[in-house]
Protein backbone atom coordinates (compact mmCIF):
# COMPACT_ATOMS: atom_id res chain seq x y z
CA UNK A 1 0.00 0.00 0.00
CA UNK A 2 1.31 3.78 -0.74
CA UNK A 3 2.26 6.12 2.11
CA UNK A 4 -0.31 8.53 2.70
CA UNK A 5 0.37 11.82 2.29
CA UNK A 6 1.23 13.45 5.66
CA UNK A 7 -1.60 15.68 6.81
CA UNK A 8 -2.34 17.88 9.59
CA UNK A 9 -3.94 16.86 13.07
CA UNK A 10 -7.54 18.15 13.89
CA UNK A 11 -8.68 19.78 16.68
CA UNK A 12 -12.52 19.56 17.40
CA UNK A 13 -14.85 21.58 19.86
CA UNK A 14 -18.63 22.29 20.16
CA UNK A 15 -17.90 25.49 19.63
CA UNK A 16 -14.57 28.50 20.48
CA UNK A 17 -13.92 26.62 23.36
CA UNK A 18 -11.32 24.45 22.14
CA UNK A 19 -8.91 27.07 21.03
CA UNK A 20 -7.93 27.51 24.79
CA UNK A 21 -6.44 24.16 23.82
CA UNK A 22 -5.08 24.70 20.17
CA UNK A 23 -3.15 27.45 21.51
CA UNK A 24 -1.06 25.30 23.93
CA UNK A 25 -0.81 22.36 21.59
CA UNK A 26 0.51 24.80 18.98
CA UNK A 27 2.87 26.47 21.84
CA UNK A 28 4.42 22.85 22.69
CA UNK A 29 4.47 21.91 19.24
CA UNK A 30 4.87 24.25 16.87
CA UNK A 31 6.41 22.80 13.63
CA UNK A 32 3.11 20.65 13.06
CA UNK A 33 -0.02 21.43 10.65
CA UNK A 34 -3.54 21.97 11.98
CA UNK A 35 -7.18 22.45 11.48
CA UNK A 36 -9.46 23.63 14.19
CA UNK A 37 -13.25 22.17 13.68
CA UNK A 38 -15.83 24.43 15.53
CA UNK A 39 -19.22 23.32 15.66
CA UNK A 40 -20.56 27.21 16.64
CA UNK A 41 -24.23 26.74 14.53
CA UNK A 42 -25.11 24.11 17.12
CA UNK A 43 -23.07 25.02 20.22
CA UNK A 44 -23.25 24.67 23.01
CA UNK A 45 -23.48 20.31 23.51
CA UNK A 46 -23.45 20.53 27.02
CA UNK A 47 -26.70 20.16 27.79
CA UNK A 48 -27.68 18.11 24.67
CA UNK A 49 -28.37 14.28 24.77
CA UNK A 50 -26.20 10.96 24.67
CA UNK A 51 -26.89 10.52 21.38
CA UNK A 52 -27.27 14.10 19.66
CA UNK A 53 -23.53 14.84 21.26
CA UNK A 54 -22.26 11.08 19.49
CA UNK A 55 -23.79 11.93 16.50
CA UNK A 56 -22.93 15.31 15.80
CA UNK A 57 -19.14 14.48 17.36
CA UNK A 58 -19.10 11.51 14.97
CA UNK A 59 -19.93 14.43 11.84
CA UNK A 60 -16.96 16.24 12.76
CA UNK A 61 -14.42 13.65 13.15
CA UNK A 62 -15.70 12.11 9.65
CA UNK A 63 -14.96 15.71 8.13
CA UNK A 64 -11.27 16.37 9.39
CA UNK A 65 -10.90 12.62 8.40
CA UNK A 66 -12.31 13.75 4.74
CA UNK A 67 -9.51 16.27 4.62
CA UNK A 68 -6.52 13.65 5.55
CA UNK A 69 -6.54 13.94 9.50
CA UNK A 70 -4.45 11.18 10.59
CA UNK A 71 -5.10 12.01 14.05
CA UNK A 72 -8.29 14.12 15.53
CA UNK A 73 -8.33 15.60 19.19
CA UNK A 74 -11.49 16.24 20.54
CA UNK A 75 -10.84 19.30 22.63
CA UNK A 76 -14.06 18.97 24.32
CA UNK A 77 -14.75 17.49 27.45
CA UNK A 78 -18.55 16.67 26.53
CA UNK A 79 -17.92 15.14 23.45
CA UNK A 80 -14.81 13.22 25.11
CA UNK A 81 -17.52 11.96 27.93
CA UNK A 82 -20.40 11.04 25.86
CA UNK A 83 -18.94 10.41 22.37
CA UNK A 84 -15.32 9.22 22.59
CA UNK A 85 -15.68 5.68 23.44
CA UNK A 86 -18.15 4.61 21.09
CA UNK A 87 -16.52 6.50 18.13
CA UNK A 88 -13.24 4.59 19.45
CA UNK A 89 -14.75 1.59 19.25
CA UNK A 90 -17.38 1.30 16.68
CA UNK A 91 -16.95 3.78 14.27
CA UNK A 92 -12.89 3.58 14.11
CA UNK A 93 -12.84 -0.02 13.07
CA UNK A 94 -15.36 0.71 10.43
CA UNK A 95 -13.68 4.24 9.06
CA UNK A 96 -10.25 3.34 9.36
CA UNK A 97 -8.71 1.11 11.91
CA UNK A 98 -5.07 3.33 11.52
CA UNK A 99 -6.40 6.06 12.06
CA UNK A 100 -6.52 7.86 16.21
CA UNK A 101 -9.32 9.75 18.12
CA UNK A 102 -8.21 10.95 21.49
CA UNK A 103 -9.80 12.89 24.39
CA UNK A 104 -8.93 15.42 26.90
CA UNK A 105 -10.50 13.46 30.00
CA UNK A 106 -7.87 11.01 30.53
CA UNK A 107 -4.64 13.66 30.70
CA UNK A 108 -6.64 15.26 32.93
CA UNK A 109 -7.10 12.76 35.34
CA UNK A 110 -3.59 11.64 35.27
CA UNK A 111 -2.17 14.50 36.08
CA UNK A 112 -4.67 15.83 38.80
CA UNK A 113 -3.82 12.93 40.67
CA UNK A 114 -0.37 13.39 41.11
CA UNK A 115 -0.90 17.10 42.15
CA UNK A 116 -3.60 17.00 44.69
CA UNK A 117 -2.24 17.24 48.50
CA UNK A 118 -5.53 16.98 50.32
CA UNK A 119 -7.04 14.37 47.96
CA UNK A 120 -10.24 16.53 47.85
CA UNK A 121 -10.53 17.63 44.32
CA UNK A 122 -13.56 19.65 42.44
CA UNK A 123 -15.06 19.31 38.87
CA UNK A 124 -16.18 22.41 37.04
CA UNK A 125 -18.53 21.03 33.64
CA UNK A 126 -20.77 20.98 31.54
CA UNK A 127 -24.07 19.12 32.50
CA UNK A 128 -23.47 16.43 29.78
CA UNK A 129 -19.76 16.09 31.58
CA UNK A 130 -20.99 15.97 35.01
CA UNK A 131 -24.04 13.92 34.62
CA UNK A 132 -21.53 11.21 32.26
CA UNK A 133 -19.63 10.63 35.99
CA UNK A 134 -16.94 10.71 33.78
CA UNK A 135 -14.66 12.31 36.18
CA UNK A 136 -15.55 10.78 38.96
CA UNK A 137 -15.31 7.40 37.41
CA UNK A 138 -11.85 7.92 36.16
CA UNK A 139 -10.51 9.03 39.26
CA UNK A 140 -11.77 6.03 40.98
CA UNK A 141 -10.07 4.08 38.74
CA UNK A 142 -6.65 5.52 39.10
CA UNK A 143 -6.20 7.24 42.79
CA UNK A 144 -9.80 5.51 44.54
CA UNK A 145 -8.21 7.60 47.77
CA UNK A 146 -9.71 10.38 45.95
CA UNK A 147 -12.78 12.34 46.47
CA UNK A 148 -14.54 14.49 44.02
CA UNK A 149 -17.10 17.42 44.34
CA UNK A 150 -18.55 17.99 41.12
CA UNK A 151 -20.86 21.07 39.83
CA UNK A 152 -22.67 21.38 36.66
CA UNK A 153 -22.38 25.30 35.05
CA UNK A 154 -25.30 25.41 33.11
CA UNK A 155 -24.83 28.64 31.71
CA UNK A 156 -20.92 29.30 31.02
CA UNK A 157 -20.30 27.75 28.04
CA UNK A 158 -23.05 29.74 26.40
CA UNK A 159 -21.46 32.56 27.93
CA UNK A 160 -18.64 32.47 25.86
CA UNK A 161 -20.00 31.28 23.03
CA UNK A 162 -22.35 34.82 23.16
CA UNK A 163 -19.07 36.80 23.86
CA UNK A 164 -19.72 38.18 27.01
CA UNK A 165 -17.07 36.12 28.41
CA UNK A 166 -15.68 39.87 29.55
CA UNK A 167 -18.71 41.03 30.48
CA UNK A 168 -20.22 41.80 34.40
CA UNK A 169 -23.51 39.70 33.55
CA UNK A 170 -21.24 36.86 33.66
CA UNK A 171 -19.82 37.30 37.36
CA UNK A 172 -23.27 36.19 38.86
CA UNK A 173 -23.08 33.01 37.47
CA UNK A 174 -19.57 32.48 37.76
CA UNK A 175 -19.68 33.06 41.33
CA UNK A 176 -22.62 31.33 42.08
CA UNK A 177 -21.02 27.86 40.53
CA UNK A 178 -18.15 28.04 42.67
CA UNK A 179 -19.36 29.01 45.77
CA UNK A 180 -21.80 26.05 45.63
CA UNK A 181 -18.97 23.56 44.41
CA UNK A 182 -16.81 25.44 47.62
CA UNK A 183 -19.80 24.56 49.50
CA UNK A 184 -19.92 21.06 48.72
CA UNK A 185 -16.21 20.17 50.27
CA UNK A 186 -14.74 22.84 51.70
CA UNK A 187 -11.25 20.80 51.61
CA UNK A 188 -10.77 21.25 47.79
CA UNK A 189 -6.95 22.26 47.06
CA UNK A 190 -7.81 21.40 43.36
CA UNK A 191 -10.64 22.07 40.76
CA UNK A 192 -10.17 21.24 37.32
CA UNK A 193 -11.98 23.10 34.82
CA UNK A 194 -13.37 20.17 32.79
CA UNK A 195 -14.71 22.38 30.13
CA UNK A 196 -12.18 23.79 27.29
CA UNK A 197 -14.38 27.15 27.12
CA UNK A 198 -14.02 27.98 30.68
CA UNK A 199 -10.31 28.96 30.79
CA UNK A 200 -11.75 32.04 28.91
CA UNK A 201 -13.67 33.21 32.33
CA UNK A 202 -10.43 32.45 34.09
CA UNK A 203 -10.29 35.81 35.71
CA UNK A 204 -13.88 35.77 37.12
CA UNK A 205 -13.48 32.12 38.40
CA UNK A 206 -10.12 33.14 40.20
CA UNK A 207 -11.90 36.60 41.62
CA UNK A 208 -13.92 34.00 43.33
CA UNK A 209 -11.85 31.13 43.88
CA UNK A 210 -9.46 30.99 47.51
CA UNK A 211 -6.00 31.43 46.37
CA UNK A 212 -5.49 28.11 48.47
CA UNK A 213 -6.96 26.15 45.46
CA UNK A 214 -5.30 25.13 42.48
CA UNK A 215 -7.20 25.90 39.53
CA UNK A 216 -6.50 23.36 36.46
CA UNK A 217 -7.03 24.49 32.73
CA UNK A 218 -6.39 21.41 30.36
CA UNK A 219 -4.43 23.27 27.21
CA UNK A 220 -1.16 22.16 28.78
CA UNK A 221 -1.80 19.09 29.97
CA UNK A 222 -2.98 17.48 26.81
CA UNK A 223 -0.61 19.14 25.25
CA UNK A 224 1.96 17.38 27.14
CA UNK A 225 0.08 14.09 26.40
CA UNK A 226 -0.21 14.35 22.95
CA UNK A 227 3.67 15.13 22.72
CA UNK A 228 4.37 12.17 24.77
CA UNK A 229 2.18 10.41 22.35
CA UNK A 230 4.01 11.07 19.15
CA UNK A 231 6.91 10.36 21.20
CA UNK A 232 5.56 7.26 21.63
CA UNK A 233 3.84 6.96 18.07
CA UNK A 234 6.38 7.44 15.43
CA UNK A 235 4.33 5.29 13.10
CA UNK A 236 1.80 8.45 13.77
CA UNK A 237 4.32 11.23 13.69
CA UNK A 238 5.77 10.16 10.39
CA UNK A 239 1.94 10.63 9.06
CA UNK A 240 1.28 14.64 10.61
CA UNK A 241 2.70 17.30 8.35
CA UNK A 242 4.65 19.75 9.60
CA UNK A 243 4.64 23.10 7.81
CA UNK A 244 3.69 24.95 10.63
CA UNK A 245 0.01 26.01 9.42
CA UNK A 246 -3.37 26.29 11.39
CA UNK A 247 -6.43 26.11 9.29
CA UNK A 248 -9.70 27.20 11.12
CA UNK A 249 -13.16 26.19 10.27
CA UNK A 250 -16.78 26.59 11.90
CA UNK A 251 -19.91 25.59 10.81
CA UNK A 252 -21.18 29.30 11.61
CA UNK A 253 -20.73 32.38 9.97
CA UNK A 254 -16.82 32.37 9.27
CA UNK A 255 -16.67 36.39 9.56
CA UNK A 256 -17.97 36.11 13.09
CA UNK A 257 -15.56 33.36 14.27
CA UNK A 258 -12.39 34.89 12.56
CA UNK A 259 -13.37 38.33 14.67
CA UNK A 260 -14.26 36.34 17.92
CA UNK A 261 -11.00 33.92 17.70
CA UNK A 262 -8.74 36.74 16.77
CA UNK A 263 -9.56 38.41 20.56
CA UNK A 264 -9.03 34.48 22.19
CA UNK A 265 -5.68 34.39 20.22
CA UNK A 266 -4.65 37.60 20.67
CA UNK A 267 -4.05 37.11 17.02
CA UNK A 268 -5.72 37.40 13.77
CA UNK A 269 -7.63 34.34 12.56
CA UNK A 270 -9.54 33.51 9.05
CA UNK A 271 -12.14 31.01 9.31
CA UNK A 272 -13.60 29.03 6.43
CA UNK A 273 -17.31 27.86 6.67
CA UNK A 274 -18.05 24.10 6.21
CA UNK A 275 -21.25 21.62 6.10
CA UNK A 276 -21.57 18.26 6.62
CA UNK A 277 -24.21 17.23 4.23
N1 LIG B 1 -15.97 23.01 25.34
C1 LIG B 1 -16.79 21.88 25.57
C2 LIG B 1 -16.37 21.07 26.76
O1 LIG B 1 -15.19 21.00 27.02
C3 LIG B 1 -18.25 21.99 25.30
C4 LIG B 1 -19.05 23.09 25.90
C5 LIG B 1 -20.42 23.06 25.32
O2 LIG B 1 -20.54 23.00 24.09
O3 LIG B 1 -21.38 23.06 26.10
O4 LIG B 1 -17.16 20.47 27.43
Amino acid sequence: MPFPVPAPIGIFDSGYGGLTILEDIVRRLPDYDYIYLGDNARAPYGNRSFDVVYEFTLQSVRKLFSMGCPLVILACNTASAKALRNIQQRDLPLLDPSRRVLGVIRPTVELVGTISHTRHVGVLGTLGTISSHSYPLELQKLFPDISVAQRACLLWASIVEAGECRSAGADFFVRQDVSALLADDPLLDTVILACTHYPLLLPKIQAVMPPSVRILSQGPVVADSLADYLKRHPEMDLRLSKNATVQYLTTENPERFSAAASVFLSSPVEARRVTFF
